[in-house]
């Protein structure tokens, strides 16, 4: 039997496969659409792997995803397939909506019809863990408590509401059909082959390339930043000891302004690769257009995942901020080939003007 991993080439996914396979045998299936987020560069160390199987195609194919769950007799999906990137939802919602709605409903429909046929034995064991975010809970006030697991919903973004619409929708499938569901709701990820359009692959890129690190507002906006390994740790505790139908949120705790964040960043930039003309990357920073409906703070209460499952951070920012920039800086080819893209173009647009 294998797992199938939707979206595996992306940021978090090619991390829990990478994460997987260096502690596990057990075979995977990644199936990824391939966008521009997708690459499988970040799969190159094991693409040879006999343990993996990589399928280009879409959350959407429900012919392919049921061809998939048969052939390769899937008892568990990790679901990390979606449009990720909040501007880009502002920019333009359609495919925000088609994968991560209707996609979402296709897979689940494909896995009702495939773990209705399966015998007894089979059935009890399936898992299916939807990767969500912690946005769509909305916004905190500073004196707010954090996010828990009964938050009420309430998204700002098309992004966020697109997977509020996907995350309510798996709920519905465990509450209506008994489908063997878990959803997990995760703070900001940072770490190796996170896309250089989210705020810590972006500021580090354009710090060493001499050009503005875009603050929106007043950059006093909060997030609660999670290592990437912590986060696949986390599910893949969750698809073990999680209960079905319930909902399990993942936090770092680590809260910070944006500021704070890019000030830390260009802080160990000075210090691990000082710019050229003498200067410190805090010069870079620049104050652009706020985001619209930009949310001002996340926070994440993670009693229920340590209580249940026995799961914690491992990673401190501190310590995480730093393996990410020693990622980033012994991998610049990789990020030069991602970035060939037009989203540089869109953001200079969007927010430099
Ligand atoms: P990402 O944008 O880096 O990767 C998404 C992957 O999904 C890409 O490989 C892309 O090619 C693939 N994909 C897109 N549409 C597809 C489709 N229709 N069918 C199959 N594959 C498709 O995103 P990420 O940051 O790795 O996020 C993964 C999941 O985790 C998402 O569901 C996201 O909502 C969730 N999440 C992300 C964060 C974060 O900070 N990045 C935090 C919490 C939750
Ligand atoms: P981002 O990495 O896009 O993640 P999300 O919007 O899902 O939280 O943004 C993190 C925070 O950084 C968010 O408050 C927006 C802000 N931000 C900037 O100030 N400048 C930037 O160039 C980007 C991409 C984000």
């Amino acid at each position: 039997m294998s797992i199938l991993v939707t979206g595996g080439a992306g940021f978090i996914g090619s991390n829990f496969i990478l994460n997987w396979l260096s502690s596990n045998d057990e075979p995977l299936i990644c199936l990824d659409k391939l966008t521009y987020a997708g690459n499988l560069k970040n799969l190159a160390g094991v693409l040879d792997d006999p343990r993996l199987v990589f399928v280009k195609g879409s959350i959407e194919d429900y012919g392919l995803l049921l061809e998939l769950l048969k052939k390769h007799r899937v008892r568990a999906v990790v679901n990390f397939a979606a449009e990720s990137h909040v501007d880009r939802s502002i920019h333009g919602p359609e495919d925000f909506i088609q994968t991560n709605i209707v996609g979402t409903f296709r897979l689940l429909e494909a896995m009702r019809f495939y773990v209705a046929r399966l015998v007894n034995s089979e059935k009890d064991p399936f898992r299916f863990v939807h990767v969500s975010t912690d946005e769509v809970y909305g916004s905190l006030d500073i004196k707010d408590p954090p996010f828990h697991e009964d938050t009420r919903y309430d998204p700002n973004s098309p992004y966020s509401a697109s997977k509020a619409a996907s995350d309510h929708l798996v709920h519905a499938y465990h509450r209506t059909y008994g489908f063997p569901a878990i959803i997990t709701n995760c703070s900001n990820n940072y770490g190796p082959y996170q896309f250089p359009e989210k705020l810590i692959p972006l500021c580090l890129h354009n710090a060493l390339a001499g050009k503005p690190l875009p603050i929106y507002g007043d950059g006093q906006q909060i997030r609660d930043w999670i290592y990437v390994e912590d986060h696949c740790n986390a599910i893949q505790m969750v698809m073990q000891h999680g209960r079905v139908g319930e909902t399990y949120n993942i936090g770092g705790q680590a809260e910070k302004t944006n500021l704070e964040v890019v000030r830390t960043l260009c802080d160990i930039l000075d210090e691990k690769k000082p710019s050229p003309c003498g200067a410190s990357y805090n010069e870079q920073v620049k104050f652009v257009r706020d985001r619209p409906g930009h949310d001002r703070r996340y926070a994440i209460d993670t009693t229920k995942i340590v209580r249940e499952v026995g799961w914690r951070p491992t990673e401190s920012f501190t310590t995480g901020i730093r393996k990410t920039i020693d990622w980033y800086l012994d991998n610049q080819d990789w990020v030069a080939e991602v970035t060939t893209g037009d989203y540089r173009e869109w953001i200079e647009k969007h927010y430099l003007t």
